[in-house]
């Protein structure tokens, strides 16, 4: 199938679903698991009905950060999404029999694996999908912005000058396939946005939507499951901020 006849069977597929919004950085370990998931669960307690899916197929850590040891039964299809806390939740690692093991893949079983997900998971009706990317720039994004049709990416950065410049490279390939970008989060702030974030949204003309601390709450701790913005008013609110600023819910 070529990548349109793709593109249309996905949109069929995911049809029910009102917005797809990804969370993006080409630097790893900015907090691009940590904010898809806070973003999500903010939405859901919003009263907006959730999906949160791991496009991280090679390190899926989703359902590591909730202790969420269920698996879709793979020999069914349609595959049906695991629901926890109101959030319909899909991930590789759900697929698989040991999730602790690597998930070695050249980039078209990426792909595949990905479009999988798009066209054979029953999702139902949802106001949002938040989409968890992967690090980098080849493969998972890129099947992304080639066969979804996104409401938006949040490009996630760091306060650091690198995180700074990987993110304004992820910023740069959505932008080039004339996606639209909700707008930029600094993650692991000190007080308040880094000169390198500000000069970032600068550059790309891009609104900086807000600051998320270091907080040891928004941490993997040992007592998985808590997710912060479910027990923390003052975290829920960041997001709330941020989700109402980025303009997905006008
Ligand atoms: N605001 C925060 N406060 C404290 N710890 C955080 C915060 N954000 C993220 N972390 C921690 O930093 C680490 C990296 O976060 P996370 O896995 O969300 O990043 P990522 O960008 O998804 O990484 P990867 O590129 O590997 O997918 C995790 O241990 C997470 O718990
Ligand atoms: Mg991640």
């Amino acid at each position: 199938m070529n990548v349109l006849k793709r593109k249309e069977s996905i949109k069929k597929s995911l049809s029910g679903i009102k917005h797809k919004v990804g969370v993006y950085s080409a630097k790893g370990g900015v907090g691009k698991t940590t904010i898809s998931i806070n973003l999500a669960y903010t939405l859901a307690k919003m009263g907006y009905k959730v999906g949160l899916l791991d496009a991280d197929i090679d390190c899926p850590n989703v359902t590591a950060f909730l202790g969420l040891d269920a698996k879709i039964d793979i020999s069914k299809i349609p595959l049906v999404p695991v629901e926890k806390d109101g959030v319909r939740i899909a991930s590789t690692s759900m697929l698989v029999d040991d999730s602790k093991k690597p998930i070695i893949w050249r980039g078209p079983l990426v792909a595949k694996m990905l479009e999988d997900f798009f066209e054979k998971t029953e999702w139902g009706e949802l106001d949002y999908l938040v989409i968890d990317l992967p690090p980098g720039t080849s493969d998972a994004p890129l099947s992304i912005l080639q066969l979804v049709d996104m409401q938006g990416f949040v490009i996630v950065t760091g306060p650091g000058r690198i995180s700074a410049l990987d993110s304004k490279r992820s910023a740069l390939m959505v932008k080039r396939f004339g996606v639209h970008i909700l707008g930029i989060v600094e993650n692991m702030s000190k007080e308040e946005p880094s000169q390198n974030s500000v000069k970032l949204s600068e550059e790309l003309g891009i609104r900086l939507l807000g600051s998320i601390p270091t907080d040891p709450k928004l941490g993997d701790r040992d007592d998985t499951g808590g997710v912060a913005v479910m027990y923390d008013d003052y975290i829920y609110r960041i997001f709330e901020r941020i989700i109402k600023d980025s303009g997905i819910t006008s």
